[in-house]
């Protein structure tokens, strides 16, 4: 969506079986339904209209329609009480802005056309019949826009329903690549929360993407086993890596690849950055790590959740154990993680063709959303 996320456009209009809307600046028809459920939805919020249906409406009701702001399109001058006149778009929407959280778009025709960019959502009385007419509405394209809503009517002349329609964000229109996330961090970074977070602000863009979470180790319940087995942070470095690597192919190979070809967000709580900084603190060549990890997909972005090594300490002993799990071979070691949040600092430069985020970790969990959501929208649009 183009607008302010708190800001709704919505378009209402009556629609012909073969899309008048209007007739010598006349609706083509009477239908007492639509006028009260076109009453009941707009109540109370501004509404933006052109200057030809400023006039229709001023001789079918004489006055402003009450209850709303009516904002009127116009380049001529004009100062009837009860409207405000505003000569662009952005100034209506402005001006909308300031009466409510939604605007009402109520026509005609040319005020469609401009405004279905931008609108989110559609509320249309579908007449089942055609109609004699001038004035048309734009056609509501199937990849554009999604029917949510829908309910038949039988009026006294003709059949109608009301339906609502969603615009559909144009990451998931058919044949767009899907989105691959990653997250990094060390234990106790809170980049668990960050993941649930980052899923609630995708979701409620639409509630029709598709997001599909998956984590390291992956499938591979040996590595586990081995993280269990010492407390000897720097030992099994190589047998480590080899095993991580080869369950990250299979990541790949089952989860990733796929579903980002059909076009959904694929979401992974650690991935090969994991490894490039961990086994290099263990002792291995950081340089091989990432060329042994070059034929696995680049995530489209990154985010490492950056704490200090006593902070993460601090909170990882705060967590029961149950929530834990057992004492980790890596974090009970304080100067272990300390190389390694310097090591984590060096993958921006071994890995400089990706996009990697570091994220100060250290602020409130709702500043660390922001910063992640708001780099997320920037990286969606330059996607698009
Ligand atoms: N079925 C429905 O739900 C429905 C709803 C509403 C209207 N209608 C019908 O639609 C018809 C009217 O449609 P229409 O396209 O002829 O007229 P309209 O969209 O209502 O008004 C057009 C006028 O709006 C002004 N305008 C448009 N874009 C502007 C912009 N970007 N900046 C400043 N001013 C702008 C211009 O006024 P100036 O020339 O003064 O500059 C333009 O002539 C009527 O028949 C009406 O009954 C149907």
């Amino acid at each position: 969506m183009a607008q302010k996320e708190d800001f709704e456009i919505i378009i209402i209009a009556g629609v012909a079986k073969n899309n008048v809307i209007g007739n010598k600046n006349q609706l083509p028809w009477h239908l007492k339904e639509d006028l009260q459920h076109f009453k009941e939805l707009t109540f109370g919020n501004p509404v933006i209209m052109g200057r030809a249906t400023y006039l229709s409406i001023l001789e079918y009701l004489g006055k402003p329609l009450p209850g709303r702001t009516n904002i009127v399109l116009t380049k001529e001058s004009d100062n009837k009480p009860g409207f405000i006149f505003v000569d662009s778009i952005p100034k209506a929407l402005e001006t909308a802005k300031k009466h409510g959280e939604k605007v009402y778009i109520i026509g005609g025709q040319s005020i469609y056309q401009q405004l279905m960019p931008l609108a989110d959502k559609l509320e249309i009385t579908h007449i089942h019949r055609g109609f004699e007419g001038d004035t048309f509405f734009p056609e509501i394209k199937a990849d554009d826009w999604l029917e949510i809503k829908t309910q038949d009517c039988k009026g006294e002349q003709f059949e109608f329903s009301f339906s609502t329609y969603e615009k559909r964000p144009s990451a998931i229109k058919p044949n767009k690549k899907g989105m691959f996330i990653t997250f990094e961090g060390i234990d106790g970074s809170g980049k668990s929360t960050q993941i649930r977070k980052l899923v609630e602000h995708i979701f409620n863009k639409s509630k029709y993407h598709n997001i599909i979470l998956t984590r390291n180790p992956y499938k591979n319940v040996n590595i586990r086993e081995i993280l269990h087995q010492d407390q000897d942070p720097y030992s099994q470095a190589e047998k480590l890596a080899d095993l991580y690597i080869t369950d990250r192919i299979n990541q790949t190979k089952e989860i990733i690849t796929p579903n980002i070809e059909k076009g959904h967000f694929v979401i992974s709580d650690r991935y090969k950055i994991s490894t490039i900084v961990y086994q290099a603190t263990q002792g291995l060549d950081m340089q091989s790590l990432v060329n042994k990890q070059s034929i696995l997909p680049k995530p489209d972005m990154t985010f490492i959740v950056d704490i200090s090594a006593e902070e993460a300490q601090r909170r990882m002993q705060n967590e029961s154990i149950e929530v834990r799990g057992k004492e980790h071979k890596f974090e009970a070691n304080l100067e272990f993680i300390k190389k390694l949040r310097e090591n984590t600092h060096k993958v921006k430069e071994v890995l400089h063709d990706e996009k990697i985020f570091i994220i100060d970790g250290a602020r409130s969990r709702d500043e660390i959303t922001k910063e992640i959501c708001e780099i997320f929208d920037k990286e969606m649009e330059n996607l698009n």
